[in-house]
């Protein structure tokens, strides 16, 4: 499989099946912005929902969050993001095109197989980069830039409905930010104590301006954040984050199984880590254009708790209760893209086996993750008792999975369908199945076919 058709064909796939759809289509799209469909949203849901069984439940240290989009206006200011939460972006003076300045050197160093990275470099630097190395606009070839500039990625929006009372607000830019700001309330009102993490799923907003690989990079998109609070002088927090580090691991090949040999960790040099961090790691995925990141690692220090007491002028520290001492505790933040998972899942299952006409794709998705966990067809349409049977047969294991139901065409096309969005088995309902109370049961990735007891079916399909 020539690995730079890959995103092609996930995509075309996603359109094909109901996984993603380019947003408000019928108004010509809209850059950076996706929907995702019936086989989408299932898929999102049973990546989000893995992740908070593994993260928040299953954990006797962690606990849950829902905190709102629009925050008040100063928890940006103090985060900083409202100040530096911007990138670098040029514009060609004679096509218009607009683009981030690192992509643009990174692209084109990589192009020339010298790659090198750009994080960390201020705007006069990048400006030196590409007026030295004489670096054409990719989109009109020609050399005529405008200066290289900050542009914040924050979304703005306002509050009040009359014009006079109008307030600035955001869009939240991370869900990171509503943990901090709800930690007190947290400590106030649960029984945790340190360490501990908060766990939350939501959508973040930021102004990219990206080149489109897909849901990769995204205007919306929904992040899982946890906020790991400990005392320092009572954790030590290599060990924590070595733990952590496991633990996503352990997420993206065990539960979303995704092969290791496409993973690797590489950590932030001094250049490229944020200032407030001691350590941060990124757990990349080898996307068909490079190792990118997944999943960030940072220990944040008691940064962003410190900004939060300044900027609101509320004490924040907790007190040990052996000898009183007060304190703010330190975060170890693991920061992940549900929607980036999404992507990364895909990618990883997709098969193709055979040729030509023959061509067969598959998902290959854990059970858990696949839409349908099962598909239900009656053999025909056009006979009552094989699709009372099979609606029987529907019901009754939609009580546990979510099931798909087909009985269009002939068995054939219903395979190859539910091939393409990973159902892991297919059922199905026919003349014997009336005389003998067994159903066929056919293999996503083996293909091959059994007879089943329907009384056995559950269990079966729970393998
Ligand atoms: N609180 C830390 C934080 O937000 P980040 O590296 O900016 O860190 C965390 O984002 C994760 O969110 C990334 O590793 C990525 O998976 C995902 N992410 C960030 N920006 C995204 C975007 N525009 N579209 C889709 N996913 C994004």
């Amino acid at each position: 499989m020539a690995e730079q058709t890959l995103t092609d064909k996930i995509v075309a796939l996603c359109k094909r099946r109901g996984f993603v759809y380019p947003s408000s289509e019928i108004y010509g799209g809209l850059a950076n912005s996706y929907d995702y469909g019936p086989m989408g949203a299932n898929l999102l849901r049973n990546i989000r929902n893995l992740w908070w069984k593994e993260f928040v439940e299953k954990r006797p240290d962690m606990v849950g969050l829902d905190s709102s989009i629009i925050l008040h206006p100063m928890v940006w200011k103090a985060s900083g993001h409202v100040d530096s939460f911007s990138d670098a972006m040029i514009d060609c003076k004679e096509c218009k095109t607009r683009t981030r300045a690192d992509h643009l050197i990174e692209d084109y160093f990589e192009s020339k197989k010298e790659p090198i990275k750009v994080e960390g470099k201020t705007e006069d630097q990048m400006d030196q980069i590409v007026q030295e190395n004489k670096i054409p606009c990719p989109a009109c070839k020609k050399f005529n830039w405008t200066k290289v500039r900050k542009f914040n990625l924050l979304f703005e929006t306002s509050i009040g409905i009359v014009p006079e009372s109008e307030s600035k607000a955001y869009l939240r830019g991370e869900t990171a930010q509503g943990i901090f700001v709800s930690f007190k309330n947290i400590m106030d009102s649960t029984r945790v104590k340190l360490p501990f993490g908060v766990g939350q799923i939501g959508k973040s907003f930021r102004n990219e301006i990206t080149k489109g690989n897909f849901v990769f990079r995204t205007l919306e998109f929904e992040q899982a954040e946890i906020e790991y609070f400990f005392d320092p002088e009572k954790t030590e927090w290599e060990p924590l984050f070595e733990n952590w580090k496991n633990s996503m691991w352990e997420f993206v090949t065990g539960k979303l199984g995704v092969k290791g040999e496409n993973l690797r960790w590489r950590a932030h040099d001094d250049e490229e880590r944020s200032f407030y961090s001691k350590r941060t790691e990124d757990m990349e995925y080898k996307f068909p254009w490079g190792f990118k990141e997944l999943w960030g690692l940072a220990y944040r220090t008691d940064y962003d708790l410190t900004q939060h007491e300044n900027f609101s002028g509320v004490d924040l520290k907790v007190v040990d209760s052996s000898d009183g001492r007060k304190f703010l505790p330190h975060v170890i933040e693991p920061a992940v893209g549900i929607t980036r998972m999404f992507f990364m899942t895909l990618l990883d299952s997709y098969r193709e086996e055979g040729e030509g006409e023959e061509m067969r794709i598959y998902l290959a998705l854990k059970p858990d993750l696949a839409p349908y966990r099962v598909a239900v067809f009656p053999l025909v349409s056009n006979k009552v008792e094989l699709v009372e049977k099979a609606d029987q047969v529907f019901k009754d294991l939609s009580q546990i999975y979510s099931v798909g139901w087909d009985d269009r065409g002939n068995i054939g096309k219903r395979y190859r369908a539910q091939d393409e969005i990973g159902t892991p088995y297919c059922v199905t309902v026919d003349y014997q199945t009336l005389e003998d109370g067994t159903v066929t049961v056919r293999d996503r990735d083996s293909m091959k076919q059994e007879r089943v007891a329907l009384e056995e079916l559950q269990s079966y399909i729970a393998r």
